[in-house]
Formats: structure tokens, sequence, C-alpha cells
């Protein structure tokens, strides 16, 4: 491999990379390597990542169980395909089933979380003879046609996204309320309006309703308690599957339940995971329960899915929350996290809102409280600023507004305070 430097390595990346495969911040970073909750760029520079890779790293950066497990599985077999059964893959599904919530037992697994969200959609549509599927406002599935075209927020909806029958209804959105309520007075109205575009933007049937549970990308947006059970049971009442992805927030991030739908008592009838999964290895899958996967006997195939070295990774990864309590971890952390950016949210005007779950927070940065004008320059300086003193944190919202923050989940309460010092002195300097 040839010894470029950082000059060297970003001029190649521009020139051979197309322009469209985004990098952060105004001087790219290079990484050399990671461990634990630490990554170093390839000047040596140590930086706390508080972002961990778009909220995959749940078990740190090579995990030495999900390093092992790796090692002696590349030893064995690399590559399988799925007309072939290889033992990672089996164990990992038995596992899934065992882990998710409800009825889920039957996986299909595939390369990313997009692959997952298009596999899952296929499978509703066919199930019920439907192809009218309903996403949310401010939700994101990925880059490939269909999904880009499920994400409702228009930086994300860039190029064509020229797919039929989708339509979109009101996430829980709070802070910016679509209906100009409050939480304690709205009477879900948000919820509620799916009613509403079922029977004014379709024939009255409907193939599925897809949702994050709490929206990543969309600025860390965490629906009320009621939000699902009122959408679970209008999908129901409408003949339609509810796709609950899990892409960004399952395994843990939320705290206390290894999937945050579990916060809201609500049974998914298909479920999409990719990200935390393995640990930074690839790997996407959608699941459900028997009754409905058996509505598609294919043929259907993924090349690269079920990778028996991202099985064996997730296999290990799982082992690895399950034995250190990390779920737990997470929760507790998570409790003193929150506590910490409620400080700072008292401290700073520009934070107009703080929200989130267990390792998964938002903080969104607004000009004014009262106009609530997106500080999208703020943002980035914050951003810039915390990478400059060795931290890591990420960018979410409809107009990159929200520091969106997400460490391993093996987190102290050390480093939770080293990271807040430095936010601290970030939001001081703006
Ligand atoms: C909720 C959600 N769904 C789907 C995706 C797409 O996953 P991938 O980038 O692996 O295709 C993402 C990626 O950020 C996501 O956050």
């Amino acid at each position: 491999m040839k010894n470029y430097s950082r000059e060297e390595l970003v001029s190649k990346y521009k020139e051979y990379l197309m322009p469209q495969v985004h990098t952060s911040y105004k001087e790219p970073l290079c990484l050399e390597r990671g461990e634990g909750e630490y990554l170093f760029d390839i000047d040596g520079k140590r930086y706390l990542d508080f972002y961990t890779g778009i909220m995959v790293i749940i078990s740190g950066h090579c995990n030495r169980k999900v390093t092992k497990a790796v090692s002696e599985q590349i030893e064995k077999i690399q590559h399988s395909t799925s007309f072939f059964i290889n033992r990672p893959v089996v164990e990992l599904a038995e596992k899934l089933a065992e882990i998710t919530p409800g009825k889920l037992k039957q996986s299909f697994f595939v390369n990313s979380g997009s692959e997952a969200v298009e596999g899952a959609i296929n499978l509703a549509q066919i199930h019920t003879n439907n192809s009218t599927v309903i996403g949310l406002q401010h939700g994101y599935h990925g880059r490939t046609l269909l999904t880009r075209s499920l994400t409702a927020i228009s930086v994300w909806r860039c190029g064509l996204t020229n797919v039929p029958d989708l339509r979109f209804t009101p996430n829980a959105y709070c802070y910016r309320c679509p209906f100009n309520s409050t939480p304690e007075n709205c009477d879900m109205a948000c919820a509620n309006y799916l009613e509403e575009v079922i029977q004014t933007q379709t024939n009255g049937s409907i193939a599925c309703v897809i949702a994050e549970t709490i929206q990543g990308v969309g600025g860390l947006i965490v629906p009320p308690k009621d939000y699902f059970r009122i959408i679970s049971r209008i999908v129901k009442e409408y003949g339609g599957l509810l796709i609950i992805d899990e892409i960004q927030c399952g395994f843990g991030r939320t705290g206390g339940k290894m999937f945050a739908i579990e916060h809201y008592g609500v049974e998914p009838d298909i479920m999409t995971m990719a990200k935390g999964l393995a640990n930074g290895f690839p790997i996407g899958v959608f699941i459900t329960d028997k009754k409905t996967a058996s509505c598609f006997e294919g043929p259907s195939v993924s090349t690269f899915g079920g990778n028996p070295v991202s099985a064996a990774a997730a296999l290990a990864n799982i082992e690895y929350l399950t034995e250190n309590k990390i779920v737990e971890n997470s929760r507790l952390m998570g409790e003193i996290l929150k506590e910490k950016l409620l400080e700072l949210k008292d401290k700073y005007d520009l934070i107009g809102d703080v929200r989130g779950r267990g390792l998964f927070w938002g903080l969104e940065l607004v000009k004014d409280r009262k106009t609530k004008e997106p500080a999208w320059e703020e943002t980035e300086k914050i951003m810039q600023s915390c990478k400059d003193q060795g931290l890591l944190i990420g960018q979410s919202g409809f107009s990159f507004h929200v520091l969106r923050i997400g460490p391993p989940l093996n987190i102290t309460e050390e480093r939770i305070e080293e990271a807040i010092e430095i936010l601290d002195r970030s939001f001081a300097q703006i």
C-alpha cells in the first residue's frame, strides 16, 4: 500500500471519488486506526468518538471479542452467497429471533440498511398485494432509488425520486409541531393524521407504513409514548403492515431495551436492522414473523448477504452486549449524558431543544429561541471546534442544525464528562 500523506490522500480522494461522496469538516478527517472510544488520524491525533461512524460502533472500535471472532472466521470461509448455508448466518438468524420483539422470527440478510428497507417493503407489498407505502416526514431510509424517494428530508432527496405510490404522514416533531400544538393538548393529532392520509391520498388500503422509531438523520426526533400505538392501530385497520426501521436506533442505542420500539410496547410486522448489528462489518437484515414471510417463496438471493465473516462479527457483538450488560450501561450513562446536555441548554440560548434516549441525543441549535430559526452555521462551527479539540460528533436535521451525539454503548462517565467539557468550551467560543 502507498504511504500517502494527509494532503495527498485528500487530493487523490477528490480526484478519484465522486463529488457526491460527501466528507465532513473543512479539512476532511483521514483515519488510520481505532481503539475503544478513540479514533486516531493519520498524523496520530486522537479523537474521542461520540459519533461512532453514524451510530455503528456500539461496542467500541476494534472490539477484541468481535476482532477475535472475525479473525477465526476469516481463516475458515470468507464468502458463501445465500444459495449455500453457513454456520454463522444460521446462528445469527436464531439469535435475532430470540432478541427481537414479538413474533419476529425469520430473517433475510443483505449488505446495508438501504437494502434491508428495500427488502422489507418488497415483502409488505407482496403480502398485501398493494403498492402504497407511507413514510414519515423527516424520515431517512437510505440512498437507493426507493429508499431515497421514501426519505422525507429535502437535502437527502437530491437526485431523482420518481418511485410511484409513496405518501407521507406527519412525524411527532413536538418542538416544531406541524399542528402548532403542544404535547399536553395535541390529542396526538400527528399520529391520527395517518387516517386522513389514507382516506384522501390512497384507494383506502395500503401495503405498509415505514417509520424509524427515533428519527436519526431527521434530527433525533423522539415520538411521545402513544404515537406508535395509534399508528399501529390505524395501519392494521387499513390492512397494512407496520415496518419499523431500527437501523440507527437498534441494539441498545436507546438504553435499557435492545430495540427502541420496545419502549413503546408496539410489535412491528417487519423490522429492519443494520449499522450497529456487526459493530462495523457490513450487514443488513429484515426480519418478520413466519406467516408474513411465507407469502413470498421467491426465489430471491443476495450474493454477499449472509456473509459468514459479517455474521460472525454480529454474533460476537451481540454476545459482547449481553455478557457485559451494555444495554443497561447505555441506559445508565444515558441518564448522565442527558443531565449534562440539559445543563448546557440552561447555559446557552443557542440550544433550542435537547432530545434523545439512552446514548442517542440531539441538540437542536436555533438563532433565536422564539423564532426557532435553524442555526446551521453555528452548528458547523461547534462541530469544527469539537474536532479541533479532539471530539467527534455528528450533524443532522432538515437544515443540518442538530448536533447528533452517540458514543459507543460501553462508554464511561469519565469520557462523557470529557466530551461535555469540550462541548461547553465550543459553545462558549461561539
Ligand atoms: C434509519 C436509517 N435507515 C436506513 C439507512 C440506510 O442505511 P445504509 O446507509 O446502510 O444503506 C440509514 C442510514 O443512515 C438510517 O439511518
